[in-house]
């Protein structure tokens, strides 16, 4: 008898959630949406259940997983009591893109903070995330949706393509509104560090509690996005200094643009990808994983992608797009 695989994509209704919740609680695995990306989920609590994302992901245990949880509520038994700081800082931006990097308590366990004495935790505001936080009723570990080091999903169809066989159900919340990573900050020490530019602007972080130091150079990557490699199609990617030329003749080369790009230019790409029609950098936020998964589906000899914007959500785009650029190596497979 030939066996057919149902498909593990269902409408997040509110059966579909409870469902999920009742996976999570017996220690399984769930995709579900958030505001920024697609997130793999299980019980945070549960060492077993958190050992599973790293196995689907092939993620390195040294890679620590962001804790979801509903709000600071949750934190009293998660961390150690928290600071002004960070209690300014969830007051203006949680339920949002924004993770705290805090001391965590001994209930988290190991395998969650790759052994470190911290937690990354932030409340996601996607009402479908809330619903299924609500319904597990338990802090949720997701790290994104995608095989370590590639470019992270920001629909559910992302998720089925790659991660599909592995997981029981994937709620499908419709594309993602922010569409890049959350901003993670890391209150731990004295002086509050950037440890990834994300959904917040950093600028709006340092209007609430000053200025954000940037990890010290040598220390061990806190964070993949402070892997070289990380965000990455498998097509090698170019990231200009400045609007795209003409191509290169003779080759495949596939250019993602920021505006409208020139009609002649475009005509000598292979493909084009157009993040923002209006140049808006919160639009080609959204579009930007989307537009990169698309160019790596087309068999390209290369991308080419123009630079965006440096301020507001282009500071998160030109982190991504610079570590997608970056020559592969082993820190990121
Ligand atoms: O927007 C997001 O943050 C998405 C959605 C699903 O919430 N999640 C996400 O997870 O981007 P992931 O695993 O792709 O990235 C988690 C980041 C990693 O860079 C990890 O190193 C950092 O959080 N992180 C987690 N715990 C940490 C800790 N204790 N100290 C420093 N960084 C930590
Ligand atoms: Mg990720």
């Amino acid at each position: 008898m030939v066996s057919v695989r149902t498909v593990p994509v269902v409408p997040a209704s509110d059966r579909a959630i409870r469902r999920a919740a009742d996976i999570l609680r017996r220690g399984g695995l769930v995709a579900f949406p958030t505001e920024t990306v697609y997130g793999l989920g299980a019980d945070a609590l549960s060492e077993e259940a958190c050992a599973q994302i790293f196995a689907v992901k092939r993620r390195p245990r040294f890679d620590p997983l962001i804790v979801h949880v509903l709000g600071a509520q949750a934190l009293e038994a998660l961390c150690a009591p928290i600071d002004d700081r960070a209690r300014r800082l969830i007051a203006a931006f949680w339920p949002g893109p924004l993770t705290l990097v805090l001391e965590k308590t001994s209930v988290v366990p190991d395998l969650v903070t790759a052994g470190e004495a911290t937690v990354a935790v932030r409340a996601p505001s996607h009402p479908v995330a809330r619903a299924l936080l609500e319904a597990a009723g338990m802090p949720i570990a997701a790290p994104s949706a995608n095989p370590f080091g590639y470019v992270s999903p920001t629909c559910a169809e992302h998720v089925r393509a790659q991660l599909g066989n592995d997981i029981e159900l994937i709620l499908d919340g419709g594309p993602c509104d922010v569409g890049v990573e959350s901003t993670i900050v890391d209150l731990s020490g004295e002086n509050a560090v950037l440890l990834r530019a994300g959904g917040v602007e950093p600028s709006q972080v340092e209007s609430v509690i000053g200025p954000l130091g940037t990890p010290r150079a040598g220390d061990a990557p806190r964070a993949p996005g402070q892997l070289v490699s990380h965000y990455a199609p498998r097509t090698p990617l170019t990231l200009l200094e400045g609007c795209a030329g003409r191509a290169e003749p003779g080759r495949r080369v596939g250019l993602l643009a920021f505006g409208a790009p020139d009609p002649a230019i475009a005509a000598s790409y292979t493909t084009v990808e157009l993040l923002s029609p209006s140049a808006d950098v919160r639009e080609a936020a959204r579009h930007l994983f989307a537009c990169l998964r698309r160019l790596d589906e087309r068999g390209l000899d290369a991308i080419v992608a123009e630079p965006v914007p440096h301020t507001g959500l282009g500071i998160a785009i030109l982190d991504r797009l610079r570590r997608a650029s970056a020559a592969r190596g082993a820190d990121a497979s």
